[in-house]
């Protein structure tokens, strides 16, 4: 039994100013606007500049997500920051930002879960508040994944862009309506090197060689991930409703990753879920990974879509591999 119950207080994001659209990839690569929308759903994504890094938008994503909420900045005991694109190998993502908030003392760490790292996150942020051990803990989902990319690669390039996203996950007030019902997460490292970047680790440290060789980017076996995602968004949404003896009926809102139209739409059909039930907007950013959700939840948020009491279940797919959901009544 849980001390507490831990509940999504509020949202913010935040993405670069810099928007590349289908048309502006046809220039640089071989491809076309045509295939990019009926392959993935995308259409234009927004990209960091040279001086942009993932620190700048999670700032701003967290500063909103502060002022969205009824958390003061002195009331945050713990950051945690999902990211495989932080702005250093070290320190971490969460030490930056826990300066620019001015939050010296509080503890911050980084996960490393790819696209579902956000889910492990908010995993890891219920367990601490529901032990009592914090109370507001600030969850991010930033990645940065068009400086890990391969431009020669048109399987891959076009898929990716940049952004931010935050939550508070604070402790629940005894007749608060929202709470974090439950979560769920789960990893496959015998199947890691279907999504992976080789070098740059302690296994390939950064030679002339390895970035002649373009080793520092996303490497993707897009067809296996692709199959992969579906099965296990499915069988991780079901099984989290499953043991809360909840149905699919019962969830107002499904909030998938974002990294392919054609994989949502076949996680909605085999949950045998309407997609008007379905937070989408992959047209407008892309693949951003561990930012996909809170950006998307931050939307239908401020847009009175998702309304307090209504039920969400989140899921997500990513490196590793490594899979998850989170269900709550937000
Ligand atoms: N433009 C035009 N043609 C292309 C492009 C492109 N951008 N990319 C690939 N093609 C071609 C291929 O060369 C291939 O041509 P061929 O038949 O002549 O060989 C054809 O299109 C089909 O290629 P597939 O790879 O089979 O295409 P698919 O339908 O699988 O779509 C995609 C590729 C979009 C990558 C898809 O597999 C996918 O979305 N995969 C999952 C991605 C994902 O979920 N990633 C997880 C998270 S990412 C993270 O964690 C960082």
């Amino acid at each position: 039994m849980a001390a507490y119950h831990a509940k999504l207080s509020a949202f913010g994001s935040s993405v670069p100013k810099k928007i590349v659209n289908n048309f502006d990839l046809e220039k640089i690569v071989d491809t076309s606007d045509e295939w990019i929308r009926t392959r993935t759903g995308m259409f234009e994504r927004h990209h960091a500049t040279a001086d942009e890094a993932a620190s700048d938008f999670a700032h701003e994503a967290a500063v909103r997500a502060i002022e969205s909420s009824q958390v003061r900045y002195k009331d945050i005991d713990m950051i945690i920051v999902a990211t495989v694109t932080g702005d250093y190998p070290f320190p971490s993502t969460s030490c930056v930002i826990q300066r620019k908030l001015g939050l010296k003392g509080v503890p911050a760490f980084d996960v490393s879960a790819g696209c579902a790292g956000f889910i492990y996150a908010i995993h890891t942020a219920k367990s601490f508040v529901e032990s009592g051990a914090a109370r507001n803990v600030l969850v991010l989902g930033v990645e940065m994944l068009t400086k890990i990319t391969n431009w020669n690669d048109r399987g891959t390039c076009v898929l990716f862009g940049d952004g931010a996203g935050a939550t508070i996950v604070s402790r629940a007030n005894p007749g608060d309506i929202s709470r974090i019902i439950d979560s769920l997460v789960e990893a496959d490292g015998s199947q890691g090197d279907l999504l992976y970047q080789a070098a740059g680790g302690s296994r390939m440290p950064a030679s002339h060689e390895s970035v002649s060789k373009n080793l520092h980017t996303i490497y993707m076996e897009g067809n296996k991930i692709f199959k992969n995602a579906i099965k296990s968004m499915q069988a991780s949404s079901e099984a989290l409703l499953k043991r809360n003896k909840m149905e699919t009926e019962d969830v107002d809102w499904i909030v998938p990753h974002q990294a392919n139209l054609r994989i949502i739409e076949g996680l909605a059909s085999r949950m045998k879920v309407p997609m008007n039930k379905v937070i989408v907007n992959i047209e407008k950013y892309g693949n951003t990974s561990s930012a996909t959700i809170p950006i998307a939840m931050d939307e239908a948020v401020r847009s009175k879509k998702i309304r307090r009491g209504d039920i969400v279940l989140l899921t997500s797919f990513g490196a590793g591999l490594t899979w998850g959901s989170v269900l709550a009544r937000y």
